[in-house]
């Protein structure tokens, strides 16, 4: 506990030129309070209107009349606001640096460029025959042509749904089926850490899966592997995109038409079908990634995300297009050809700001500093990150190493269903907390409630809820508008229910303790399973850690840590004992953990989640069930969990 109370001030010469000073922020905080409406009538004008909105703000959480509605009468474009509005003063200005898998493959789009590559791919999604609200699935890897596909959906009005290249045919066949997308956007294979991705054998699979639900296949050549084309439904882009103009007038667009669809996993149930619109949507990503990132004119950004998830979306494409910025789009993978890959393509295209997650700081922390020093990194000024709590350990060698405490860290906590970040220490506007996600950004009301929803004031400990819309909120699950209510709404009527956990300090600072379905409670005491977590990592034989509680006769639920040792650490009852030991130091004898299970892999999903539901399984010895595991980066792993599982009453 003693690393987590320790606050460290913005760098005076950050400070300086920061977009942000604390007085700032709280002045624009208080007025995004006090007149929502007001406030967001100003922002919104940060876009390009067809049509103005006279209203900003049109949103009501009663269950009987739920709806978000944000600038709902104005009209617009989102590929116009991306791209065209950019062409007469950064026209020439690096849209996307694209870095391939091979570090000797790179490659820059200009803002002219993109112009020209959209344009044509809209005009090949109109050739076979998409429409204004038709569902255009993408299934692909991270190459150019990704962004191509959703920039050109938005600009002539369909919309995109992606399905991250690493799902399975029959993932990917669910998701096709339920928003019922008759067309299908892929490529011949997928390259990541030296390794092939057959995604059109995947799509073919899919397609069979989902019986006759897809029409058109459109290919992209990524290796120019041979993959079998069906005659009638598929087509190579470079062969149909040869047949097109590059001329195609942006679609107007209402405010509140859908933007994207994009799966996520809830608790329970299949994946749900987050829907974000167009206006709300674009206004949090472009504002959101103007402030949490201090952006400035000739800053280049990189989010490390897979644009098949939601920090993709916002972070890679929309957020940093709307701002005229130039964004890195990586198809590889860290530690790819070694653990030096990020920090060398920092270094090779000045990237300024690096945005990443927990897990890939944790992975590339394993190895030490020597991979991180073989860089310069002097461009980088500004560090993310986001995805999961972030353990103080983790933070400090991310601050000290990587950003040799010359750069702040903003730890951005935010979901699919958020567009955006929502709890951020803003740099420039607040001191940082190693692990807090510390403060709102503009517009967002916090509440922390206990198990019975009663409003706790003060430092507290509860769930974490939303009391007032804001304009990247989701609009609805796709096509089951009442799970939507049902998920949101029901746990704390007329208040959005996040779902994680959350502890306000002394200070007001909030930090998000983990998801409520993992907290566990042992012999009355809650506590967050992020906790436990972040103790045993700070166990220098501790590389990673996942905590769970199971049934325990005499203190209701037992903690159950599941544990990766450092390369070079036996593990062995000795270390079982000084983990324990740790923990009751750093937290208190009430976290020692039950049971320690010694694993060398934890189950995650391919972007980086660790699969508690799983792991619970197997701590309360249910592991004859474990579920759907077609999501996990790789299923072995779950084999040698339960052959040593450490519960077997
Ligand atoms: C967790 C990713 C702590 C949280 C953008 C949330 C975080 C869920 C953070 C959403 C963070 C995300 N600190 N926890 N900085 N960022 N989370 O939908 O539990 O993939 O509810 O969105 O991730 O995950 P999602």
């Amino acid at each position: 506990m003693t690393e987590a109370s320790k606050t460290y001030p913005v760098q005076a010469e950050f400070a300086a030129k920061a977009n942000l000073t604390p007085e700032k922020y709280r002045e624009m905080y208080a007025a995004s309070i006090a007149d929502p409406e007001a406030f967001w009538s100003e922002h919104g004008k940060r876009l390009d209107w067809i049509k103005p909105y006279t209203i900003a703000k049109d949103v009501s959480w009663e269950a009987s009349d739920l709806h978000v509605k944000w600038f709902a009468d104005g009209e617009l474009n989102v590929s116009a606001n991306c791209i065209d509005r950019h062409l007469a003063t950064r026209g020439d200005k690096p849209a996307f640096i694209w870095e391939g898998d091979d570090p000797a493959d790179s490659h820059t789009v200009t803002y002219k460029q993109l112009h020209g590559a959209v344009c044509k791919f809209a005009n090949v999604l109109k050739k076979l025959g998409v429409k204004k609200g038709d569902r255009v699935t993408i299934y692909m890897p991270m190459i150019l042509e990704a962004t191509y596909a959703m920039l050109a959906c938005a600009r002539i009005g369909a919309i995109h749904s992606i399905v991250f290249g690493g799902f399975s045919p029959e993932a990917l066949a669910g998701r096709i089926v339920d928003c019922e997308s008759e067309v299908l956007i892929t490529a011949d294979e997928g390259v990541r850490g030296g390794r092939k991705v057959p995604l059109k054998v995947n799509a073919d699979a899919a397609a069979k899966i989902a019986k006759g639900m897809v029409k058109k296949m459109l290919v992209v050549r990524r290796t120019g592997a041979e993959v079998a084309m069906e005659e009638g439904r598929d087509v190579w882009l470079d062969e149909i995109g040869a047949t097109v103009s590059a001329d195609c007038p942006p679609e107007p667009m209402k405010a509140t038409d859908p933007l994207f669809i994009l799966y996520t996993s809830g608790s329970t149930g299949k994946p749900k079908g987050v829907l974000h619109g167009t206006g709300g949507y674009l206004v949090w990503a472009a504002m959101t990634h103007e402030y949490v990132f201090d952006l400035k004119e000739d800053d280049v950004f990189w989010c490390s995300a897979d644009v098949g998830w939601v920090t993709g979306h916002t972070y890679i494409v929309y957020g940093p297009l709307a701002n005229g910025a130039t964004s890195v789009l990586f198809e590889g993978i860290p530690t790819y050809p070694d653990a030096s890959r990020f920090w060398q393509a920092c270094d090779k295209h000045q990237v300024t700001i690096f945005y990443t997650a927990p897990t890939a700081i944790r992975a590339l922390m394993r190895e030490g500093s020597g991979p991180v020093e073989k860089a310069s990194r002097k461009s980088i000024r500004l560090l993310g990150t986001v995805g999961e709590p972030i353990n103080p350990e983790a933070w400090e060698w991310y601050y000290h190493v990587v950003g040799e405490a010359r750069c702040p860290i903003v730890d951005t906590w935010w979901q699919t269903e958020t567009g955006g970040t929502m709890i951020v220490p803003l740099p420039g506007a607040t001191d940082m907390k190693p692990g807090a996600g510390s403060h709102p950004f503009f517009g967002i009301q916090l509440e922390l409630v206990d198990a019975e929803g009663q409003r706790l004031d003060g430092a507290a400990d509860g769930n974490l809820l939303v009391t007032d819309s804001w304009p990247g909120q989701m609009q609805t699950v796709y096509g089951d508008h009442d799970r939507f209510l049902e998920t949101y709404f029901s746990a704390y009527p007329g208040k959005y229910f996040t779902g994680d956990g959350c502890r306000r300090d002394e200070d007001g600072f909030y930090w998000i303790t983990g998801r409520v379905d993992d907290v566990i409670n042992v012999s009355g005491h809650r506590m967050g399973t992020a906790e436990v977590e972040s103790a045993l990592v700070s166990h220098d034989a501790v590389a990673e850690a996942a905590v769970v509680g199971y049934p325990h006769d005499v203190k209701g639920q037992g903690i159950y840590a599941y544990v990766t040792v450092r390369q070079g650490v036996v593990a062995d009852e000795d270390l079982r004992r000084s983990l324990v030991q740790h923990v009751r130091a750093e937290i208190g004898p009430i976290a020692s953990p039950d049971l320690i299970q010694f694993a060398p892999g934890l189950p995650k999903t391919r972007s980086g989640k660790i699969m508690r539901r799983i792991l619970r399984k197997i701590a309360e010895n249910e592991f004859s069930n474990l579920g759907d595991t077609s999501t996990l980066a790789d299923p072995e792993v779950v084999h040698d969990l339960v052959e040593n599982r450490q519960n077997r009453g």
